[in-house]
């Protein structure tokens, strides 16, 4: 041990010199916090003016062009409004979803004159920018799928407002 201590004591002094050269340990703003490094202080940045996200010009041009409509459209529709607009519009629409029943605003029947006369362009808006007490389902919902979803609202509204007159049309059609 004697003859040892004259090499451990240069090699503690050099470990005591070693610093913790972390993130963690260096001189850094706080989240949301103060910092006077920029003229507003303000540690949380805005993006340049004019910054485009990515993916947003193909969104919007998303938004503008109809899909056409064919059964996976519709389908695709039917799995969506059902996985998020049904707590709330109920699977047929009539505004009477699970929520509801538990006290939440109920929301009008899709079968209202004034919903069924709303062409499909207004479903996709009010997805995306919210309506009334109902917020935007946009970061939520792709536009495609917001298309999708209108024209399956579109069905439920031709189901629930189908007359026997409808019916036999359809009789005569059947082989
Ligand atoms: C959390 C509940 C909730 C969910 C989920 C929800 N909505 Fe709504 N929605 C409402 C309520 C409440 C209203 C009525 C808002 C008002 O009149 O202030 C409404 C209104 C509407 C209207 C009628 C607007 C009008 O002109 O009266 C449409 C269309 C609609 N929602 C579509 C959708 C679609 C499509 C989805 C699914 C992507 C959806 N909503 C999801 C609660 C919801």
């Amino acid at each position: 041990m004697r003859r040892a201590l004259p090499l451990l004591l240069p090699l503690l002094a050099i470990l005591a010199a070693c610093e913790d050269q972390s993130m963690r340990q260096q001189a850094r703003y706080e989240v949301y916090g103060n910092a006077p490094l920029f003229p507003d202080h303000a540690e949380a940045r805005r993006p340049p003016e004019g910054t485009v996200e990515v993916g947003a010009l193909a969104r919007e041009t998303a938004l503008r062009e109809p899909p056409s409509v064919d059964a996976a459209l519709l389908e695709r529709g039917r799995q969506r409004y059902d996985a998020i607009c049904t707590p709330c519009h109920g699977y047929t629409g009539h505004g009477d979803g699970m929520v509801v029943q538990r006290g939440f605003p109920a929301p009008p029947s899709y079968h209202e004159d004034r919903l069924r006369a709303a062409p499909a362009a207004y479903f996709v808006d009010v997805v995306t920018r919210g309506y009334g007490v109902m917020y935007a389902y946009a970061n939520r919902v792709e536009p495609r799928d917001r298309w999708a979803i209108a024209v399956y609202i579109r069905a439920l509204q031709l189901s629930q407002g189908a007359r026997v007159a409808d019916a036999s049309d359809l009789a005569e059609k059947l082989p």
